[in-house]
C-alpha cells in the first residue's frame, strides 16, 4: 500500500524564499498529488501550472465553506466550521460561489480599472517619500515594515475606501488576525465583527454625509436598494484587509530578495525604464509568491483535471508557489531574472476569483521598490536572514521585521 504524503507549507530557514521543500517534491511527482491533511483526511494538492488554471477556471468548483472546503489546520477547520453555520457570505465576495459573487463584485470593479488606479500613482509616489523623509531621518538600523512597507498600502486604500489612517494601528492588527493560520475561531470572529462594526459605523457617517470614496459609492447603492448595509460593510471589511497585508509582505520580500542579489538591484535602482520597472515588479510577485499554501476549492460535481478524476465533494489544494516555479512556463524557475517579465504567474489566483485588486498592487510596488533603491542607494540588510522572523502562521507569507540600515 503506498503512504499518502502529508500536507506540509514549512518553508526551509535555508531558503526563505523558495517555495516549502515537501510542495517541491509532490510537484515532482506529478502536477496533481493526494496528501493527508491535519485530521486524517485527504485532499487533492495541485502543484502544477496548467491543472493550477484548470481548477480555479472550472465552472464546478466552489470556494464557498459550507460546501465542504479542506480545512487546513485546527484552527482554520474550527473557524470554518463557524463561518459555516453563520454564513459563507460573512468573510465577503472571495468566499462566495458566482452568481452572487459576481452581482457583489461587479460593484468595486471600477474603482480598480488600470485607468482609475493610474490617477492615484502620483499620490502614492508622495506617499513613498514622504515615508523615505522620514526613515532617512530617524534612527538606524529601523524596521523597513514598521516605516515603509506597512504604510505605504495602509495609507494608500484607506484614502481609496474613506477610512481614516489614523485608525490603523486597529484595522492592521485585526486584519492580521484574520489572516493568521492559527487564529482560534473567538479570535478570528472577534476581528471580523469589530472590523465590520468599524466599517458599519463609516458607513453610518457616509450615509449622513458622502464623501469623494469607494465607500460612499456603496453607500449610494444601499441607498438606492441595490446592497444591503451590511453587504457593503462586509466589502469595505474585504477590501480593507485583502488590500494592506498582501502588498506590505510583497514590499518587504521583495526588498529581502533585491538586497540579496546585488545584481538584479542595481538593475532597478540605476534603470529608468518603466517597462523593466513592469518586469520587475511581475517577477518579484511570481519569484516570491507570498500567497502559498494553496487556495482551497471543492469540486462540485465530478471533474476531470489533468486525466485524473476528482469526485464530486473532494478538496482541492491548488498551490500558487509551485505553480510559478513550474519549469515548463518559466525556464529555470528558481532563478530571480528582473527582465524575464512573466506574465502567467499566478500570485493574483485565476478565474473568477482573480485578485481584484492586482492593478491598484502592482502600481503601488511599481512607486515603492524604485522610490526606495534611488532614494537609499546605501540600503541594507541590518540583520542576518536566519534572524529575520518570517511569517510561516500566515496564508500570505511574510516578514514580521525587516532591519535595515544604509
Ligand atoms: C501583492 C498584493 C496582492 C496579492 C498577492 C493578492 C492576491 C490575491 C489572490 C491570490 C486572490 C484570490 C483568492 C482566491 O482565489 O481564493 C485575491 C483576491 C482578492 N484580492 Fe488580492 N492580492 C493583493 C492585493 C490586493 C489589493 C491591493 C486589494 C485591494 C482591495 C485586493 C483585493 C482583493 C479582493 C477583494 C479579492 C477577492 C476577489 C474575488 O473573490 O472575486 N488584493 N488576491
Amino acid at each position: 500500500m503506498t503512504t499518502i504524503p502529508e500536507y506540509d507549507i514549512a518553508r526551509s530557514a535555508k531558503c526563505p524564499l523558495d517555495p516549502a521543500p515537501a510542495m517541491r517534491a509532490r510537484q515532482e511527482e506529478g502536477p496533481l498529488a493526494r496528501v493527508r491533511l491535519w485530521d486524517g483526511s485527504t485532499a487533492w494538492l495541485v502543484t502544477g501550472h496548467a491543472e493550477h488554471r484548470a481548477v480555479l477556471g472550472h465552472p464546478k468548483v466552489s470556494v464557498e465553506p459550507a460546501r465542504g472546503l479542506p480545512r487546513l489546520s485546527p484552527a482554520e477547520a474550527a473557524a470554518m466550521d463557524s463561518i459555516s453555520k453563520a454564513d459563507s457570505a460573512s468573510l465577503g465576495f472571495i468566499m462566495m460561489d458566482d452568481p452572487e459573487h459576481a452581482r457583489l463584485r461587479r460593484m468595486v470593479t471600477s474603482a480598480f480599472t488600470v485607468k482609475r488606479v493610474e490617477a492615484m500613482r502620483p499620490a502614492t509616489q508622495e506617499i513613498a517619500d514622504e515615508l523615505i523623509d522620514r526613515l532617512l531621518a530617524g534612527p538606524k538600523p529601523a524596521d523597513l515594515v514598521e516605516a515603509f512597507a506597512l504604510p505605504l498600502p495602509s495609507l494608500v486604500i484607506s484614502n481609496l475606501l474613506g477610512v481614516p489612517y489614523d485608525d490603523h494601528e486597529f484595522f492592521q492588527a485585526n486584519s492580521r488576525t484574520i489572516i493568521n493560520r492559527n487564529s482560534t475561531p473567538e479570535q478570528r470572529g472577534g476581528a471580523q465583527l469589530r472590523l465590520a462594526e468599524y466599517l458599519d459605523g463609516l458607513i453610518g457617517e457616509k450615509l449622513a454625509k458622502p464623501g469623494d470614496d469607494l465607500l460612499s459609492g456603496l453607500v449610494e447603492r444601499v441607498k438606492a436598494g441595490e446592497l444591503s448595509r451590511q453587504e457593503a460593510a462586509r466589502m469595505g471589511v474585504l477590501m480593507l484587509f485583502a488590500g494592506h497585508e498582501t502588498t506590505a509582505n510583497m514590499i518587504t520580500l521583495g526588498t529581502l530578495a533585491l538586497l540579496q542579489d546585488p545584481e538584479q538591484l542595481a538593475l532597478l535602482r540605476d534603470g529608468d525604464d518603466p517597462k523593466l520597472v513592469a518586469s520587475a515588479v511581475e517577477e518579484l510577485l511570481r519569484y516570491l509568491t507570498i500567497t502559498h499554501g494553496g487556495l482551497r476549492r471543492v469540486a462540485l460535481e465530478d471533474i476531470e483535471i489533468a486525466g485524473q478524476l476528482i469526485k464530486a465533494g473532494e478538496g482541492i489544494v491548488v498551490v500558487n508557489e509551485t505553480a510559478n516555479r513550474d519549469p515548463s512556463v518559466f525556464p529555470d524557475p528558481d532563478r530571480l531574472d528582473l527582465q524575464r517579465n512573466p506574465r502567467l504567474h499566478v500570485t493574483f489566483g485565476y478565474g473568477v476569483h482573480q485578485c481584484l485588486g492586482q492593478p491598484l498592487a502592482r502600481m503601488e510596488l511599481q512607486v515603492a521598490y524604485p522610490a526606495l533603491l534611488k532614494r537609499i542607494p546605501t540600503l541594507a540588510l541590518a540583520a542576518d536572514l536566519e534572524q529575520i522572523p518570517f511569517k510561516h502562521d500566515g496564508f500570505v507569507y511574510g516578514a514580521y521585521e525587516l532591519p535595515v540600515t544604509w
